[in-house]
């Protein structure tokens, strides 16, 4: 099982692009959205990914090899214990004045979720440890750091925090934002229910590695970069976990993705049907308790039309999908 998460998001889920193969189509996963719906569990379906073909989302999800030894990043621990952890955390309501928090992102169609889950914490570590307001690019993650992976087909979490740390990381919004040195450049899409925006289409290259800031940006490509101070991996254990996200906020984690995840509405996710699609790299920014559940509350990075708001709860405690075996993490250096 660690198999799977290790890798992480690897290609993967990361890769929530489909191509859109008629006018009106059925939702590929309603078969298992239906039976989510029709038994006694902590969640609710919906039909997230209508007008997709099942096998595209599928030809999509790719499964790399376990994380490269340079990547399995040194585990952290804490002194904490189980003391002054509380029933309930949600980082935003702990640092109300860093707004990354409240936002999600969007890939496109494009696997490069190893890099969001990345840069989305280290966005909301600057703000939390450093009062700064930046966002960390990913386009310049997805693209430029060649030992992550393969960018949009795929890559490693840990080694996007180790690239942080020792090549830094440009700022940069989202698409369409003329935010930061380089704003991502794949268009949002539609990954879900009806389109405003355009569907996503499977098989964009990963843009090419620029290492310059878009015309008008005041500062230097080399002045831009922002830097991690280091670079860990959190231990298998829900106390842990709590107490790096209490006291740094938001984390990175990967999660093995099944058939029934796309089509997550509400409630506290828990695996019940469908196999295997790949792996994702997410956000981790709190925990809970909802009916007797204890959950993870996670930032997802398929816009916020996907979804509870682009959120999702998942449960906590049993390693849920291998959610709570490959956290990544690190902290910005000064500048
Ligand atoms: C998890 O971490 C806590 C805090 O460090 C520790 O007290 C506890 O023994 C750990 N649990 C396991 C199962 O290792
Ligand atoms: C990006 O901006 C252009 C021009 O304002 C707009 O036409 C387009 O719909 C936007 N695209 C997205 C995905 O928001």
């Amino acid at each position: 099982m660690q198999c799977f998460v290790l890798l992480a998001c690897l290609m993967a889920l990361c890769h929530a692009a489909v191509v859109k193969t008629g006018p009106v189509t059925l939702d590929p996963f309603m078969f298992e959205a239906d039976y989510v719906n029709s038994i006694e569990t902590t969640w609710k379906a919906g039909p997230n990914f209508a007008g997709y073909s099942r096998q595209d989302v599928k030809r999509l999800m790719g499964v790399l090899k376990p994380t490269p030894k340079e990547f399995q990043l040194p585990p952290k621990t804490h002194e904490l214990g189980g003391a002054g952890i509380p029933d309930s955390f949600d980082c935003r309501d702990k640092w109300t004045g860093c707004p990354s928090l409240n936002e999600i992102r969007d890939q496109g169609a494009c696997g490069s979720c190893w890099a969001f889950g990345a840069v989305e914490a280290m966005t909301d570590r600057l703000c939390i440890m450093l009062g700064l307001h930046y966002h960390i690019s990913a386009e310049n993650l997805a693209t430029c750091c060649e030992s992550c992976g393969d960018g949009c087909n795929g890559g490693y979490p840990g080694a996007a925090w180790e690239y942080f740390r020792k090549t830094g990381i440009v700022t940069g919004g989202q698409y369409n934002s003329s935010q930061g040195c380089q704003p991502y450049k794949i268009p949002a899409c539609d990954h879900h229910v009806v389109g405003k925006l355009k569907p996503c289409k499977g098989d964009d290259p990963t843009p090419s590695c620029s290492k310059t800031c878009i015309p008008g940006y005041k500062t230097s490509y080399p002045d831009d970069l922002h830097y991690g101070r280091n670079s860990y991996s959190i231990p298998n254990n829900v106390t842990e976990i709590q107490a790096e996200i209490m006291t740094f906020g938001s984390v990175e984690a990967a999660f093995s993705v099944y058939a029934d995840f796309p089509s997550y509405k509400s409630g506290v996710y828990k695996h019940e049907t469908g196999e295997l699609l790949g792996g994702h790299a997410v956000k981790i920014l709190g925990w809970g308790v909802e009916n007797g559940v204890d959950y993870w509350l996670v930032a997802n990075s398929w816009n916020s039309d996907w979804g509870d708001k682009g959120f999702f709860k998942i449960l906590r405690g049993k390693d849920e999908c291998g959610i709570e075996n490959a956290i990544a993490a690190g902290q910005p250096a000064i500048p």
